[in-house]
């Protein structure tokens, strides 16, 4: 294949891709909300809001504050529930052409996750599961359970034995090591894992002395994140061998080239979308043109390119 049209397709943990840009979880509502927006073939993927056992209101507001370089949330996993997305949207995206859907799983307690990985796994037209292990563990004291070595490998092992579909595990950033997380999760089954998901924050509105989130924190997410996230795809790439798709405030072709030369198989954009709502699509096109003009024949060439 000629370098003026490079190979733009990736494989994720089995998972053949067109384009390694993913639209990331809680970013791009259940797809269905993109349809007019984002052609679905243009892109490799996308990520689902994350799926709960019962449906979730979320938090009091205000919930989402801009930063310098960024944003910080605190939506609360506010989503419809696992049942009623396979009923009214699952059909809608399964109509939808060239669309790739991933569904992001997250529960208050190994056994809700398994229960949503149950549900889903008797649906049709879902390629692969997303676990988000940022989510509090309500079973040890609320803490999360991708920042405690035991409490991510039980619930990756168990979530993997009863998935029928990749399972991806989404780590998070809050720990002190990533490479040892993601090593923990490779030992538990997972067949990929993603990150970063967001960095805990706080801002202060100093006139009314008052957290400006009603939760008190929040994630911080966006170009604010960018350098932290791309050290820890390297680290995470250094440590395991199962794909890495890194994400944490990619805004252009180039963000998502420097994410894979880090270690990262595929790439995930989320912020960016709320300043552009088709900044996916737009991203995938531009790294095609990337490729093209640095003379990349296939896309894979440039993950782990600057692996340290
Ligand atoms: C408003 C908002 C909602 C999010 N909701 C979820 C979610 O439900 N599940 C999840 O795993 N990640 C969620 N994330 C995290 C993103 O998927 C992504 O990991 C993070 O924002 C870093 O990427 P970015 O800087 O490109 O946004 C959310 C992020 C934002 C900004």
């Amino acid at each position: 294949m000629s370098s003026n049209t490079p190979d733009m397709r990736v494989s994720v943990a089995g998972v053949e891709l067109r384009s390694p840009v993913i639209a990331a979880s809680g970013t791009f509502g259940y797809g269905v909300e993109f349809e007019e927006i984002v052609s679905m073939e243009r892109i490799g993927a996308f990520v689902t809001k994350g799926l709960s056992r019962e449906p979730m209101q979320g938090n009091p507001t205000p919930r989402i504050i801009e930063t310098s370089a960024g944003m910080i949330n605190a939506i609360g996993l506010q989503n419809m529930g696992v049942r009623p997305f396979v009923e009214e949207k699952l059909p809608k995206l399964r109509s939808m052409k060239g669309a790739v859907v991933i569904a992001n799983v997250f529960g208050y307690t190994v056994e809700d996750c398994l229960e949503v990985i149950r549900v889903l796994n008797d649906a049709e037209g879902i390629a692969m599961y997303e676990l988000n292990a940022s989510c509090p563990n309500t079973s040890h004291g609320g803490i999360a359970f991708g920042v405690d070595p035991s409490l991510l490998y039980e619930l990756v092992s168990r979530t993997r034995g009863a998935s029928r579909r990749p399972l991806m595990v989404k780590l998070s950033p809050n720990v002190t090591s990533i490479g040892q997380m993601a090593r923990v999760a490779a030992d538990a089954g997972a067949d990929a894992v993603s990150l970063v998901n967001t960095f805990v924050s706080l801002a202060i509105d100093i006139e009314t002395g008052k957290p400006r989130i009603a939760n008190v924190t929040g994630g911080l997410s966006g170009p604010a994140i960018k350098p932290i996230a791309v050290r820890m795809v390297h680290d995470a790439a250094k440590s395991v061998r199962i794909p890495v798709v890194g994400m944490g405030g990619i805004a252009r072709a180039e963000d998502a080239v420097e994410f894979m030369m880090a270690g990262a198989t595929a790439v995930q954009v989320g912020t960016a979308s709320y300043a552009d709502p088709r900044a996916v699509e737009n991203i995938a096109n531009g790294m095609r043109k990337w490729c093209a003009s640095h003379q990349v024949e296939h896309v894979g060439q440039l993950t782990g390119a600057a692996l340290l």
